[in-house]
């Protein structure tokens, strides 16, 4: 399975920049948080997407999930990276339901960028964010 550990400084400025841009067109209007991600593909593509939340509720997107979609619909078949933009004194992390989107095209050591507006604040891997996680091998021969 393909997995990056290394990561070159301009991919990280182009996932950065992707995801911020992202970031500026959340459709955030009931939480006005605004989230911006990106995700870095095998072919060396950056995919982003942002959150879009929904006046039911409970329909809005991570933007995770935007960026995760973006990539599969462009025929991205890994998950080499994944860069995630917030606002705040805390980390944006991503939520439990991406880290389990996140498991189904990345590997246990897949860096995981938790950015602001200016820099990468923290770096996880995968396996970090999410220990023992299922996956497709629990299912696929
Ligand atoms: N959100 C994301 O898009 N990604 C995260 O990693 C954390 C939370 C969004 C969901 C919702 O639209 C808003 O941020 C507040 O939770």
């Amino acid at each position: 399975m393909p997995s990056s550990t290394t990561l070159a400084p301009n991919q990280i400025e182009r996932l950065l920049e992707a995801a911020r841009a992202a970031q500026k067109r959340a459709h955030a209007p009931y939480s006005r948080f605004h989230v911006g991600a990106a995700v870095l593909d095998e072919q060396d593509r950056v995919h982003a997407g942002c959150n879009v939340e929904n006046a039911a509720y409970p329909l809005g997107m991570c933007a995770e999930a935007g960026a995760i979609a973006a990539l599969v619909a462009n025929g991205g078949k890994r998950i080499l990276a994944l860069l995630v933009v917030g606002d705040g004194e805390g980390l944006v992390a991503p939520c439990g339901g991406c880290r389990q989107r996140l498991r189904e095209f990345a590997s246990a050591d897949t860096p995981i960028l938790v950015a602001d507006r200016e820099r990468v604040r923290e770096r996880f891997t995968l396996e970090q964010l999410l220990p023992h996680g299922f996956g497709p091998e629990n299912l696929l021969p």
